[in-house]
């Protein structure tokens, strides 16, 4: 939809004009998964597509929240918002974030209608959760005047998750669409929140998304239960490090010299990723700025082969879809991206074999699944903003 059909679709919705339109992006991770929570490093970029918020003050002190992706309007009273809604429900995304604002201490005066429409297509781990939670972080920050920067916004969009959404994220995704730069990975230190922004701009490659439309979403009780691995293998390495603050501290060297301290088998797993991950995260940042894009794609394989086998989260479909990948020549590199289990892969493919990539690997996928994937070349964009 353009802003103007979407003030339209306000106006329709709430007999008036739309004051403001608000949008924040999506976002792919190229390299580092499941390192945030650890203190690691992530390396994602901000996509085009995202989600947009329009809203206007009301003198009813309600708040209204209609999306156009949903048919009902939730209506709040002022006095309603530091509670979550029922488990599930989609509005839990925003309003957890009104709540980090009032629970710092500002107050919400009056009400607003509120309308929301994202085009990330859905359930494929591109964070449209944290495009809907850092776009109703900036929006209030701007009404409310608190003056939080981009930072402080992804903040208050991870706690809307870990409080109101229950799932114990890191901070990337929201961070991602907080802080996106057109043609820019960003190169995030998880534990210090330092970051740089790195170009992407690939001569004669693209990046390439492919959705595997798999029913298998990381649901929030397998990703709770990684964090819970992670966080045991790091109590169970302070018996013998009793200063390490995070898995990602480690170096692979240093990880060898005492890994036996971990005892549980499962958790043992999940922490050798980590510290691999956070190595090649590194590399491969290194590797992309001294221009070395055959290697960086080395390391988007490695790090797919050890999401699979160490952390496993990966499965039929996104092995499917990376492995096929690897099989043509034109592919520099290729795994899964996001949380697991179902969404998307991310691979960079040169641009005369996109054509060749989308036909093979979509016909293998296809047969193997009996779902038909999607495509789609992604547009690195900048984070949320206000659209005039
Ligand atoms: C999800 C979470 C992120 C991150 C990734 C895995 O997208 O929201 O915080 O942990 O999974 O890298």
């Amino acid at each position: 939809m353009t802003t103007n059909e979407l003030k339209k679709a306000f106006f329709e919705a709430y007999g008036k004009e739309a004051e403001k339109v608000y949008f924040s992006p999506g976002r792919v991770n190229l390299i580092g998964e499941h390192t945030d929570y650890n203190g690691g490093y992530v390396f994602p970029c901000a996509l085009s597509f995202g989600t947009y918020l329009l809203i206007a003050k009301n003198d009813n002190k309600v708040l209204h929240f209609k999306s156009l992706n949903m048919p009902e309007v939730t209506e709040l009273q002022l006095d309603q918002l530091s509670t979550p809604l029922p488990k599930n429900h989609w509005v839990n995304y925003p309003l957890g974030c009104i709540a980090q604002f009032i629970k710092r201490g500002h107050k919400l005066e009056q009400g607003y209608d509120i309308l929301i429409w994202g085009n990330v297509p859905a359930g494929a781990g591109l964070s449209s959760s944290a495009a809907l939670e850092v776009v109703t972080a900036y929006a209030f920050n701007e009404l409310l005047g608190t003056g939080y920067d981009r930072t402080e916004l992804a903040k208050i969009g991870q706690l809307s998750e870990h409080e109101f959404a229950g799932v114990n994220c890191g901070i990337m995704d929201q961070f991602a669409s907080a802080w996106g730069k057109k043609d820019h990975a960003i190169f995030l230190n998880c534990d210090t929140l330092e970051f740089q922004h790195v170009p992407v701009k690939l001569e004669g490659i693209k990046v390439v998304i492919s959705n595997t439309h798999s029913p298998h979403k990381l649901d929030s009780g397998a990703y709770n239960d990684r964090v819970a691995q992670c966080q045991l293998a790091l109590k169970q390495l302070r018996a013998v490090r009793p200063e390490l603050k995070n898995l990602a501290e480690l170096t692979e060297a240093e990880f060898e010299k005492i890994e036996n301290a971990i005892t549980d088998p499962v958790a043992h797993r999940r922490a050798r990723h980590v510290v691999g991950e956070v190595q090649r995260t590194t590399d491969a940042v290194k590797a992309l700025q001294d221009g070395d894009i055959e290697k960086f794609g080395r390391l988007m394989c490695a790090s797919h082969v050890s999401l699979r086998d160490d952390y496993e989260v990966t499965g039929l479909h996104l092995d499917t879809l990376a492995e096929e990948a690897w099989k043509i020549s034109g592919v520099i590199g290729s795994r899964m991206t996001g949380g697991g289990f179902g969404g998307c892969t991310v691979s960079l493919v040169r641009d005369e074999a996109i054509e060749e990539f989308k036909q093979k690997v979509g016909k293998a996928y296809e047969e193997k699944t009996g779902i038909h994937p999607d495509f789609y070349v992604a547009e690195i964009s900048d984070g949320a903003r206000e659209i005039k």
